[in-house]
């Protein structure tokens, strides 16, 4: 006898909106730091951090006018940092910390980085995964650098970003995600 299966719900369209972060999208912000890092940063230093223009960019991904996710840059000399990425838990997997890393490594690269770097959780595979998909490559670990877990931080690199390969490489990773995104760019004067 033929089971008669209920189809699997199709999950609703959506659409990411990209876009500098900016003083009214803190508080949702917070919202996110809160609930994924055991240290989470303060209102004051995200106002801190906006207010360096020449040398941050900060993002935040939007679907209607939640904040679900964002993520950070910090140019010093030739390198862009990542100084922190996240996604509200209840967005994960839905390719929305790929759609920010895009737009944080393009913009490192429009201002010219040579290497683009950053420093994570050894105990953080997802994120080493993303990281790897994006030419990061581990290069060593900082000891206790995470003090409030006693957690080591894997250092990431990845060189050479101005090569046309790199770039291609952002082009494919795009090509693969799904839905719509819309990236506003930042202010550039
Ligand atoms: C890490 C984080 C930003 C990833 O965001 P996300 O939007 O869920 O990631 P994406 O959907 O873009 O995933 C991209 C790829 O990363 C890897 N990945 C992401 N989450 C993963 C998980 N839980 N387990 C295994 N791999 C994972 C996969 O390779 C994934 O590709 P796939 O879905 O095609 O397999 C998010 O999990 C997060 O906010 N974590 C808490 C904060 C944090 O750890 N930030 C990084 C600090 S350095």
């Amino acid at each position: 006898m033929a089971v008669e299966r209920t189809p699997e719900p199709t999950p609703e369209p959506f659409v990411v909106h990209i876009v500098p972060m900016r003083r009214r999208h803190v508080r949702g912000v917070l919202r996110i730091e809160q609930q994924v890092y055991p240290r989470p940063w303060t209102m004051s230093l995200f106002l801190s951090e906006l207010a360096l223009r020449s040398s941050r960019a900060y993002f935040v991904a939007r679907i209607g006018r939640d904040v679900v996710g964002y993520g950070g840059l910090m140019m010093s000399a030739d390198d862009g940092h990542v100084t922190t990425l996240a996604v509200d838990p209840r967005w994960k997997r839905h390719q929305i910390g790929t759609r920010l890393l895009l737009v944080l490594a393009r913009e490192a690269i429009t201002r010219e980085a040579r290497s683009l770097t950053l420093e994570v959780r050894l105990s953080n595979r997802p994120a080493q995964e993303l990281y790897r998909r994006f030419g990061f490559a581990p290069v060593g670990v900082r000891k206790n650098y995470y003090a409030e877990t006693n957690e080591d931080a894997l250092v990431m690199w990845a060189h050479e970003a101005q090569r046309a390969e790199y770039t291609d490489l952002f082009a494919r990773i795009e090509r693969q995600i799904e839905g719509e995104t819309v990236v506003e760019e930042p202010r550039r004067w």
